[in-house]
């Protein structure tokens, strides 16, 4: 669906549902994400969530230890929801930003880690060319050696790695772990359909890649 690439998309949708979602998988229950995210990011680093939306990942990494958390959102409401319930929370010091994944407003090398649930499922809906500018981005604000993206989605490595695994992103898979869907999953049609590939989301399993960045072209 085309219109998950698009702000006002968002915006209403979390006008009308402000309550907390998380897509694919929780930190706080996907034993396999944390553990990934633990081994790859260490408690001190400066980490990038893109396209937050409304999920508790930030929330939840900042109760694990991690201290340099920096959630950016196209969506300005997601971004005030967060905010909000940082406030109520005591002031979680968790920086929101209202920010475009295609055109990023950090210096090259800005963060040592990247977290990305479901965005570029979003922007591959619309636009193969939205899913290429979003990756390029991410390459150029990860530190250029040792810096890491985790990518979560529904797309299985047949689909997806042809896209990650191109030479000009400057980065090699780490590791990839098919980790089992949660029992309840709200708003499944809409979950698939995000995955950006029309049939091609695996209905079995949710899909992690950990990919590594490299200093120069391999
Ligand atoms: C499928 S939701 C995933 C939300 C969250 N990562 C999670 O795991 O629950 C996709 C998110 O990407 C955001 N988004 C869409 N296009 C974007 C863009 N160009 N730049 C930044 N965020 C974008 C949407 O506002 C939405 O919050």
């Amino acid at each position: 669906m085309a219109r998950y690439a698009e702000k006002h998309y968002w915006d209403e949708r979390y006008t009308y549902d402000p309550e907390p979602f998380d897509w694919f998988q929780r930190y706080s229950t996907c034993g396999a994400f944390r553990d990934a995210v633990r081994e790859c990011v260490k408690k001190s680093d400066q980490v990038l969530l893109v396209g937050a939306g409304t999920s508790r990942l930030a929330e939840e990494m900042y109760a694990d230890g991690f201290s340099n958390l920096f959630n950016l959102d196209i969506s300005r409401v997601a971004c005030k929801l967060l905010d909000e319930r940082y406030e109520r929370a005591g002031g979680l010091p968790i920086d929101n930003r209202v920010g475009d994944a295609q055109a990023l407003s950090f210096n090259d090398g800005s963060f040592d880690a990247i977290i990305d649930k479901g965005t570029l499922d979003a922007l591959l809906c619309a636009d193969p060319a939205a899913g290429h500018a979003m990756l390029a981005e991410i390459s150029r604000v990860l530190r250029s050696s040792g810096g890491c993206f985790v990518h979560v989605t529904d797309c299985p490595p047949d689909k997806r790695l042809p896209l990650l695994q191109n030479a000009r992103l400057r980065w090699k898979l780490h590791r990839h772990v098919a980790l089992p869907r949660p029992l309840l999953v709200h708003h499944l049609p809409v979950a698939k359909a995000a995955a950006g590939d029309g049939d091609g989301a695996d209905a079995a399993s949710h899909h992690m890649y950990v990919l590594k960045r490299t200093a120069a072209l391999h």
